[in-house]
Formats: C-alpha cells, sequence, structure tokens
C-alpha cells in the first residue's frame, strides 16, 4: 500500500517513512521543505536503496495537494506536517492556525476526493496541558496552554467529525511525548533551522563546542532533583508506533486516540548525565529561571497502544543519546553538506 507521509522530509516524519518502508508499505512524501532538506530524501533513499517519491508541495495549497493525492491514489495518510514551536505560536498565532489547520482540511478534503479512509495524525503530549494526575491517561482532561498545543487539540476534534460524517473511515490520532535520538546509521536525524528550543538539540551544541554552556531552566520544581521531568522517547520507537497504528487503522473504523511515551520520566540532570556517558564528554551548564510556561513534571501512561496494538517502546535513554551524538558526530552542520 503506498502511504503518503506529510512532513516525511522532517525529523520524526523521515524516521516514519523508514519504519513504513521497513513493514513492506512504499512511503511517499510531500514536504514543502520550510523547516527540512531535500538532502534528507536523499539519505532515505540511500537507506532504502531506492528513491524515495517525494512531492514539493505545501499542504496550504489544496490545488497541488489533490493533484498530488490523484496521482498516488494512497491507501493511508500519516498527517506529520505543521509547525511546532510553542514560543512562537505565541508571538504569531494566526499563523499556526492558519498552518496548521488549513493544512489538516485540505489533506482530509483531498483524502475524501480519492477515496482514502485511513489518516494517522501526529498530536502532541501538549494537549493534556497542566497534569491533574500522572501519568497522563488518554482520558485525562485537555487543555493545552499555548496556540501551538491548540492547534492540535483543534485538528483532533476536526478527525472526529470527519469520521462521523463518512462511513468506514479510521483514524488514529497519536499523542508524542517527547521524541529525541536519531537513526543509528547517523544518516537521518533533527536539524532544526535556528536557535534550538528543545533539550537534546540544546545538549548536542553545547557537547559540539557550538555553545558554552546548557541553562537549565529552574531546579526548583516539586521533582527528585527540581529540573523538569520529561518522558523522553526514541524516534525510532515513536516510528514504529506510527506502523503499529496503521495496521490497527487497517483493521478497524472508527477513532483511536494513543499515547506514545515510554512511561519513565527522566529529569534535566538525568538526561545531562546519559548524554556525558554516552558522549564521553562534559556538559557544563548553569541553572537559570524556570522557562515561562514550562510544567514540572509530565510522562504518559502508555498502556493503551501495548494493549490495543501490542506497540512498546525498547530503546532506552542511554540509546537516545548515544544516537543523537553519533548524528551530530557524523554531521556537525545537519544536512547543509
Ligand atoms: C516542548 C514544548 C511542547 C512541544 C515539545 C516538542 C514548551 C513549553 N513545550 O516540550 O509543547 O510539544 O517541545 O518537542 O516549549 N530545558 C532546559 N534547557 C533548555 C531546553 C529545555 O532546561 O535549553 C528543559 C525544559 O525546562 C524541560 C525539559 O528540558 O524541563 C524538556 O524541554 P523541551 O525539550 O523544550 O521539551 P518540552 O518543554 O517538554
Amino acid at each position: 500500500m503506498k502511504v503518503i507521509i506529510t512532513g516525511g522530509a522532517g525529523y520524526i516524519g523521515s524516521h516514519v517513512c523508514l519504519a513504513v518502508h521497513r513493514s513492506g508499505h512504499t512511503p511517499v512524501i510531500i514536504d514543502n521543505f520550510s523547516n527540512s532538506s531535500p538532502a534528507c530524501v536523499r539519505r532515505l533513499g540511500e537507506l532504502i536503496d531506492d528513491v524515495v517519491e517525494c512531492h514539493n508541495v505545501d499542504v496550504c495549497d489544496a490545488g497541488m495537494l489533490n493533484d498530488v493525492f490523484a496521482a498516488v491514489l494512497p491507501g493511508a495518510v500519516i498527517h506529520c506536517a505543521g509547525l511546532k514551536a510553542v514560543g512562537e505560536s505565541f508571538a504569531d498565532p494566526l499563523h499556526y492556525y492558519e498552518k496548521n489547520i488549513l493544512g489538516a482540511v485540505n489533506v482530509l478534503r483531498a483524502m475524501d476526493v480519492v477515496g482514502t479512509s485511513r489518516v494517522i495524525f501526529s498530536s502532541s503530549a501538549t494537549v493534556y496541558g497542566d497534569p491533574e494526575y500522572l501519568p497522563y491517561d488518554e482520558q485525562h482532561r485537555l487543555a493545552p496552554e499555548n496556540p501551538y498545543g491548540r492547534t492540535k487539540l483543534f485538528i483532533e476534534h476536526l478527525i472526529h467529525d470527519w469520521d462521523k460524517a463518512g462511513k468506514n473511515r479510521s483514524a488514529v490520532l497519536l499523542r508524542y511525548f517527547n521524541p529525541i535520538g536519531a537513526h543509528p546509521s547517523g544518516l537521518i536525524g533533527e536539524d532544526p533551522n535556528d536557535f534550538p528550543n528543545n533539550l537534546m538539540p540544546y545538549i548536542l551544541d553545547v557537547a559540539a563546542g557550538k555553545r558554552p554552556d546548557l541553562k537549565v531552566f529552574g531546579d526548583d520544581y516539586q521533582t527528585p532533583d527540581g529540573t523538569g521531568v520529561r518522558d523522553y522517547i526514541h524516534v525510532e520507537d515513536l516510528a514504529d508506533g506510527h506502523v503499529a497504528a496503521l495496521g490497527y487503522a487497517v483493521r478497524h473504523t472508527g477513532v483511536g486516540t494513543f499515547n506514545l511515551g515510554t512511561g519513565r520520566g527522566y529529569s534535566v540532570l538525568e538526561v545531562i548525565a546519559a548524554f556525558e556517558r554516552a558522549s564521553n564528554r562534559q556538559i557544563p551548564y548553569e541553572v537559570v529561571a524556570r522557562r515561562a510556561g514550562d510544567i514540572a513534571e509530565f510522562f504518559a501512561d502508555a498502556s493503551k497502544a501495548s494493549e490495543t496494538f501490542g506497540w512498546s517502546p525498547n530503546r532506552d535513554l542511554d540509546r537516545m543519546c548515544a544516537d543523537a551524538w553519533n548524528w551530530r558526530v557524523k554531521n556537525p552542520n545537519g544536512y547543509s553538506e
């Protein structure tokens, strides 16, 4: 089956492409390269020893999107394309609503035109907001606290409504926790366009000597060592979760919602220590004020995905750090060759 992966040249999408290929399906990428590189598509080709079909199209361009769908006739769509920087979403919320929501509407409409009935959507744990209890299970109240998170939640609602409006549709909403790491080949990985906002890309910059030290955002949280705790998941495990979800979508109709996390939280200091072990480098750090909008601690109850479609992550934090560092060492400038 051909599977369209929107945002397939991005950090998560590219690993999803490989997993889809490994599972025997044919990935077809749609990407506008706004935060990704054509070099990634070439690398994917090296990894699967074949040319990966890729269309340079913005999901907000309905006309071009429909043309690609008509040519590909996908059996399913994995919709990863979207904007994802929390700070930017506060600064320019209209841009976030426009790009993320219009993109999703266009993808669903393009599916309808060609009769594709299965969609997997990249949602985020950010839809839960401040934890009422932990671990978050899928029943947890939904109250995202930033415009980016609200676009994810609105798209979840949109997909529920789309599903109800037709027969035999199936959708899987995947709520990602904190993906880090890279493919073990070191050929694909995360290549942030500008200043790294997230922890691991920043650590990689410090380890590589590009920045002097890591700023740890607060050590006075109600957590074992006072620093923020997150559920980091290897991007390869996350990608495998999409394939498991795809199998589920083939066998079921209706909408299923699943957390993709490990169920285990690590503090910033624990991540630093694991990274130092994996890389043999020191990560100097300085504790600074809390980052506005940060939550002290969150992690997943990941049992539903395991019980429902047999997916469970198996790569530990040391492996996540080792693979992230391997990617960085082999590509000091990311995809710029
Ligand atoms: C952030 C977003 C989240 C989004 C996710 C995507 C915010 C508030 N949340 O999640 O909505 O889905 O990225 O991956 O931006 N940290 C430092 N120093 C740094 C960077 C991070 O101490 O330079 C700490 C943070 O305070 C946090 C942990 O590291 O405790 C993880 O941060 P990050 O990687 O940015 O992820 P989230 O904040 O969980």
